[in-house]
């Protein structure tokens, strides 16, 4: 670490504040502050890191790629590693367990199934507790510490409640997690029992647990690391900055995110323009936000918005239409009232990109392509390269551009869904009464043989596979 470095870091946690997104607010408030909307206006708040300055961000380049090859846990993480970049002084005790620097790889398979060239997938399944939630949460949890909070909490889907349990165990400090009852994968769940934390079942969804966090919020004993959390996005933007490294500063010209309660899409765009800012990129790539049918109220508004602005406008509209019952079988993604709508929406029409809803029979092939690609993800994550292949055949993407699609969650978060669909039982609201259920067909299933033990037969079926 070099005495420059040093100073630059210090300089940005010294200055960066919290502030109110609505442009007539505009409040600012000290990184201590322990807030989660405006205590003005109500409004999102972000942080405002006030960047080092552009002469200084050409070095920055170099020394994060060189603090790869440090044996310090802070410069193996992949999100201190970029610490210039993050409200946090030089000397913070940092959570940490070494997320980040995921691979970035290509898919042919899934890039011949949207009618694509070339695909990259950047695998945030990779991280500690398998999911992207990880970097975020190694911010969140290091501010909790700053703030010498003992109890943290989150609402969530699984992923976010798997992660923060992971983070808190590792700072010794207390996780209460608020989940749905019956309503996420026993793989998420198996992973927040064991590493500790309070495991609250409620009977709601998740946008009701959220209700309840936001409540909670206002104990002053109690922490929230959800995503309303600033301190989570500045973790997650991280990502951004691993990204273009990983593409040798080439920037993109889609990436393609699932939507849930819009956390990462906030954190992509706020990385991606952070960049540009410096200097560092020359331009934003469109960000698409890709979310399922049934649970999609940003995919809608943003339909809506379509039609009517003229290019350019990028103003946002008050309020959003939440879904009061939304299904999808992707649960990570079940939410109907995003928390962080409007920063996200804002990222994507800054960038030029979209917000769309896939089927699940959509996001089902799509996630079997996916696992031919020898990559797999989770339910959630295949929203990617179910959106894409939309927006290729619609011509939003062209067939010749770069595209990176972001995969959120490792293939083994939710093997239930895995075994239905390939053994043709998946079903939206399997047991529902009057026919209401769905069946989702296993178009690329792959099921199990009932093979006898011999030699002959497994060449047999050797045979006929090939
Ligand atoms: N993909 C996965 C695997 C997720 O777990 C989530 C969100 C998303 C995508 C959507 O990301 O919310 O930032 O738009 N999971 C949260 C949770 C809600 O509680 O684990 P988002």
């Amino acid at each position: 670490m070099t005495e420059k470095g040093t100073k630059t870091t210090e300089k940005a946690a010294e200055r960066a504040v919290q502030r109110c997104i609505e442009p007539a607010c505009a409040g600012t408030f000290g990184l201590r502050e322990r807030i989660y909307v405006c205590p003005r206006c109500g409004g999102s708040i972000e942080i405002d890191c006030r960047l080092p300055a552009r002469e200084e961000a050409g070095q920055l380049r170099e020394r994060w790629r060189m603090r790869l090859a440090s044996p310090e846990a802070r410069d193996r993480s992949g999100v201190w590693r970029f610490r210039e970049m993050l409200p946090f002084a030089e000397d913070t005790a940092f959570v940490t367990l070494r997320e980040g620097n995921t691979p970035l790889y290509d898919a042919p398979r899934s890039a011949h199934y949207c009618g694509l060239a070339g695909l990259r997938l950047k695998h945030q399944g990779m991280n500690p507790t398998g999911s992207f939630k990880d970097t975020g949460m190694s911010a969140a949890v290091t501010q909790a510490m700053v703030l010498g909070a003992r109890t943290v909490v989150c609402a969530s889907t699984g992923n976010t409640s798997a992660s923060l349990a992971a983070y808190a165990a590792r700072a010794g400090v207390t996780a209460a997690i608020l989940l749905p009852r019956g309503q996420i994968s026993a793989a998420k769940l198996a992973q927040s029992m064991d590493y500790g934390a309070l495991v609250c079942e409620i009977d709601g969804n998740f946008d009701d647990g959220m209700r309840l966090i936001q409540e909670l919020g206002e104990d002053p004993a109690i922490y929230v690391a959800n995503s309303i959390n600033p301190f989570r996005i500045e973790g997650q933007k991280t990502v951004a900055f691993e990204l273009m490294e990983q593409c040798g500063w080439e920037v993109p010209d889609h990436v393609v995110v699932p939507g849930g309660n819009m956390g990462n899409s906030t954190a992509l765009g706020k990385g991606f323009q952070e960049l540009l800012d410096l200097g560092l990129i020359s331009r934003l790539p469109k960000l698409t936000v890709v979310q399922a049918e049934g649970s999609a109220p940003v995919a809608r508004l943003f339909a809506s918005l379509d039609s009517r602005r003229p290019a350019g406008d990028n103003s946002l509209p008050a309020t959003m239409a939440p879904v009061e019952n939304p299904r999808t079988l992707a649960t990570a993604i079940k939410i109907g009232a995003p928390v962080s709508w409007k920063k996200a929406l804002r990222a994507v029409l800054r960038s030029g990109g979209r917000v769309i809803a896939v089927s699940e029979q959509e996001i089902a092939d799509a996630k079997a392509m996916i696992g031919r690609d020898g990559i797999g993800c989770e339910p959630a994550s295949a929203t990617t390269v179910a959106g894409m292949k939309r927006l290729v055949a619609s011509g939003h993407i062209g067939r010749e551009e770069s595209v990176i699609g972001v995969l959120t969650g490792h293939v083994l978060k939710d093997p239930d869904y895995i075994s239905q669909y390939h053994r043709g039982t998946l079903s939206l609201d399997a047991g529902a009464k009057d026919g209401a259920a769905q069946p989702i067909a296993g178009t690329f299933r792959n099921a199990p043989e009932r093979v006898a033990a011999t030699r002959a037969a497994i060449l047999e079926i050797l045979e006929r596979r090939r």
